[in-house]
């Protein structure tokens, strides 16, 4: 596997792979790899010939009082997974390689953004959206692989693709589960113990949420109480539980199976976890 650290050597080895009629697929991660993390390279392998890994914990999109400085940091053996996975280039630039001190442009998403995530981070996506477009023009995929964990993360980046016309199939792949039903995620290495076994009220929540529905349950509020009451009863706090529209992200009265979906957040102490189901 080959090891980038700087645009101009991952383009020019992206543009040779092309010359030579290799497709490429690029899996954009911020590292600390977990078996979701290898889903999504699975996933993109499928597609494409040669798949691109980019690990890069990007500091725009984290606002001063979030977890950058602490954010896990495992390059090493990221790379290792990498590589044992197939990916064919990892790239690993440093943080003043991609973007110049005095950088002023940002490509920023204005609607898909608002609410949920959006609204607890302001700066969040517009973070997301100028470092996936930057990795987007460095490497020039033809598919990018993205997980359905972060529901809004890929709303937005589909929209921005559409919008910018950027000609790069997206990806969805779907969550990738601990065996007890925990959505992985590299923040779940902050949980305590208790915390741990307490977080699985989440997934508990909306997994009784979907099979309400396939029994008939409609009426939003109705699931978005019992998800409240049993996240609530397990000292996570919701920062937002809302039945949605899929595509547009707007909140829901009704469950329209095929078409709907729930998105989650809770905060336990200073942890923050997200989670979604499709109905
Ligand atoms: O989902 C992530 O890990 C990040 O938001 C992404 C897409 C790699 C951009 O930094």
């Amino acid at each position: 596997m080959e090891i980038f650290k700087t645009p101009e050597t991952l383009h020019a080895w992206c543009a040779d792979q092309k010359r030579q009629g290799f497709k490429i697929g690029l899996v954009p991660t911020m590292g600390n790899l977990h078996e979701g993390h290898m889903s999504l390279i699975r996933e993109a392998k499928q597609y494409c010939d040669k798949v691109v890994v980019s690990i890069f914990v990007n500091p725009t999109q984290f606002a001063p009082n979030e977890d950058y400085d602490n954010y896990p940091r495992t390059e090493v053996v990221d790379c290792e997974k990498c590589e044992a996975e197939g990916a064919a280039a990892a790239f690993l630039p440093a943080p003043e390689v991609l973007y110049a001190t005095d950088a002023s442009t940002w490509v920023h998403e204005t609607e898909l953004e608002r609410g949920y995530c959006g609204a607890q981070r302001p700066i969040h996506f517009r973070g997301v959206c100028t470092v996936v477009a930057k990795l987007f023009n460095i490497v020039q995929p033809e598919i990018a692989v993205f997980g359905q964990k972060d529901f809004q993360q890929v709303a937005v980046i589909s929209r921005m693709v559409r919008d910018l016309s950027y000609p790069i199939q997206i990806i969805r792949a779907p969550i990738v589960r601990e065996a007890d039903g925990l959505a992985m995620s590299s923040r779940n290495a902050y949980l305590s113990a208790e915390q741990r076994v307490k977080a699985l009220s989440l997934s508990r929540a909306l997994f009784a949420a979907q099979k309400s529905v396939a029994e008939g349950e409609r009426d939003s509020h109705t699931l978005e109480a019992a998800i409240r009451a049993e996240v609530v009863a397990n000292d996570w706090l919701p920062d937002y539980v809302n039945v949605i529209d899929s595509a547009t992200l707007m909140p829901i009265e009704k469950v329209v199976p095929g078409a709907s979906a729930i998105l989650l957040a809770c905060r336990c102490g200073g942890l923050r976890l997200i989670d979604n189901v499709l109905l």
